[in-house]
């Protein structure tokens, strides 16, 4: 077959004038489709072949026709790159580059957008970014080498992030003498491993992306006794999600609250679901405040009826609360809102998962803080086993639970992507370091809830005559943080102070003494630290803690849970050199002689504070005068 034969529409007009060009596609579905498969399987090739004759439409471009197409109101065809790619463009501005093309061509039937993603493992989040706003997964073989690792990988990932149609496209037919036998055993062989995935369906068809072959027509002559649709024939036909989650319940994620004047007050986002009139029941999720919708409107004026992927305003007939980051849902059948869930992610950075450290979670318009417990398993893509693990290194898939510090409005990612997939943040470095598709909440956090008491936080420190604060000491093993808290407290006993000392290795022989020397075992010891520092704080207590706590985020975690201004970050800065050279319990000459791991300053990094509210050390000063000039930094006590 040759490529002049394609039926694909030359379209002159679209490099003289996007907006007529818009004009005239308006009325076409738009289908977004991923490529996937090992390195030289001939993504490029096909992709080439796809945009070959037809009239595509390059990056540059692509943003003229977002913001054109945005004015124009298209429905349901906005070219919104969702969750991850906010992240990941977040994350381009700050210089770490990406790597996903989205190229953009259109037929007859369909308009159609495909992220072009490179094959190799190390390329994981480019695959995610890309299959995010995917309906479909081309997933390519090579006919000659069949099914290979990062075959099943590429399918397991896009089956994961939710991509319900997935083609198999037997490549290279040409060179097999398109022979029948080799096209079904590999149908076969992938056939094995989709139904082991949970792949409910897939189609596979026999083609030469470098001869042409079953890409915009079958049957082809080469291949007679295939009797299937050519590739592009298949991408015009297949139903669309749009479709799909219009069926679904109405929710719509508030992007912003829009009010110019008094008398208007409206709330703008993306449709995530479902259908919405004006009259509609609605319920402000996690509030549940109900109310009616007024109107619907666009820049086009108001809507009798917007549907999922849709952006519109909606007005309510009531005055509620109702801000960014909330849902507006349909009022009988609204979604869960949660502070714990499990989910299965996939990590995408260099640096490991941290059990128990905060990342920032990002799930559409909303934010917040999440820590993550242990992998409950890991997912080897190969065999599809589980996998005991203790954190996830990159690439990896795996199965964990997570707690925020506030409830959070979700989805299973199963029945809702934009609600039920998330993304999480660094929050020193900002890179995207994992996405999240949200399983289910976990019933605990449904059955626990916050008990008023009536003694509050601040009737302790009344009766106590004194603000509570938490005077954090950190720095290395060592460095007299211990013999400086000690000599703080004795001051503030003698000044009638009501205070408690909580030391690191003392609360190691019992809270803790479960916990070793491990990154995660330290970030668990801060946070139960700080939980009990906190609720010594709220007894109304001066609470002194020396604790190595050498990461910052920990720090940062602790500070976080304080009101503003009882954290006092207090940096014993001794030099590394002398905390060694006094070497009060032999912990150094251990680890200089590798009988004692994970020591810190010598095999596991102390990160020390950038801007703390004090800093001593006790190399100019004795611990007696850092303990007064402590105390004067901390006056007045009420
Ligand atoms: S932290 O890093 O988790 O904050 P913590 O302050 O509780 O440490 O405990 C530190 C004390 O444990 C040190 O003063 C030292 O006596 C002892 N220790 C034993 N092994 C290690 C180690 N590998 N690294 C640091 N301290 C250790």
């Amino acid at each position: 077959m040759s490529v002049q034969d394609s039926s694909f529409q030359m379209d002159s007009l679209i490099a003289e004038d996007i907006d007529a060009y818009l004009d005239q596609h308006q009325h076409k579905s738009l289908l977004r489709f991923i490529t996937c498969g090992s390195v030289d399987d001939g993504k490029s090739t096909l992709i080439g072949r796809l945009l070959y004759d037809s009239k595509m439409i390059f990056e540059d471009q692509l943003a003229a026709l977002q913001s054109d197409s945005a004015k124009h109101g298209t429905q349901g065809e906005e070219i919104d790159f969702a969750l991850l790619v906010d992240g990941l463009a977040a994350e381009r501005e700050q210089g770490i580059t990406i790597d996903v093309a989205y190229r953009f061509f259109t037929t007859e039937k369909r308009k159609f957008i495909v992220a072009d993603t490179p094959g190799h493992e190390q390329y994981t989040r480019n695959m995610v970014t890309g299959a995010s706003t995917a309906d479909l997964a081309v997933i390519l073989v090579d006919a000659r080498k069949g099914v290979l690792k990062q075959t099943r990988r590429h399918s397991y990932l896009v089956h994961l992030l939710g991509i319900k149609h997935l083609v198999l496209a037997v490549n290279k037919m040409d060179l097999v003498d398109y022979d029948q036998r080799k096209f079904d055993e590999i149908v076969r062989d992938y056939g094995e491993f989709a139904k082991e995935a949970g792949i409910e369906d897939f189609t596979a068809i026999p083609i030469s992306g470098f001869k042409g072959d079953n890409i915009t027509a079958a049957p082809c002559s080469n291949t007679p006794w295939y009797h299937g649709h050519a590739l592009i024939e298949h991408l015009e036909t297949v139903k669309l999600a749009n479709t799909a989650a219009q069926e679904r319940s109405f929710r719509m994620p508030v992007q912003w609250v829009n009010r110019p004047n008094l008398d208007f007050r409206g709330f703008a986002g993306l449709i995530a679901g479902g259908t919405v009139k004006p009259g509609d029941m609605v319920r402000i999720v996690p509030a549940g405040k109900t109310s009616t919708v007024k109107t619907i409107s666009t820049f086009d004026g108001d809507m009798d009826e917007a549907v999922a992927g849709q952006s519109v305003t909606i007005t309510l007939a009531d005055e509620v609360d109702c801000s960014r980051g909330d849902v507006i849902a349909a009022a009988g059948d609204p979604p869960e809102a949660s502070d714990q869930f499990c989910s299965t992610i996939v990590w995408m950075d260099e640096t490991a998962m941290k059990p128990g450290r905060g990342y920032w979670l990002k799930l559409g318009s909303q934010m917040v803080t999440a820590t993550v417990q242990p992998p409950k398993y890991e997912i080897d893509v190969n065999s599809l086993d589980h996998l005991a693990a203790k954190t996830l290194e990159l690439n990896s898939i795996g199965v964990a639970e997570f707690s925020t510090d506030r409830p959070i409005t979700f989805e299973s990612y199963e029945k809702n992507r934009e609600l039920g997939g998330f993304i999480l943040i660094d929050k020193f470095s900002n890179a995207t370091v994992a996405a999240g598709m949200i399983d289910f909440s976990l019933r605990r956090a449904q059955n626990v809830h916050w008990q008023p008491t009536t003694i509050t936080r601040d009737d302790h420190s009344s009766l106590k005559n004194q603000r509570p604060r938490v005077l954090w000491f950190t720095g290395l093993s060592g460095s007299g943080k211990s013999t400086i808290a000690n000599e703080v407290e004795k001051q503030l006993a003698l000044m009638n102070r009501h205070t408690f000392l909580l030391d690191g290795d003392n609360v190691r022989h019992g809270l803790n003494k479960d916990l070793g020397f491990t990154e995660t075992d330290r970030i668990e010891n801060i946070r139960r630290i700080g939980e009990v520092s906190k609720l010594m704080a709220d007894a109304g207590l001066i609470v002194l803690t020396a604790f190595i706590s050498p990461f910052r985020a920990e720090r940062q975690m602790v500070r976080e849970m304080l009101p503003d201004g009882e954290f006092i970050e207090v940096f014993v800065d001794t030099p590394l050199e002398v905390a060694e050279a006094r070497d009060v319990k032999g912990l150094y000459k251990k680890a200089r002689d590798g009988e004692l791991k994970n020591f810190t300053g010598i095999d596991s990094p102390y990160e020390a504070p950038e801007t703390p509210e004090i800093r001593v050390n006790t190399v100019d000063m004795t611990p007696v005068e850092a303990a007064e000039y402590i105390i004067s930094q901390i006056l007045p006590l009420k």
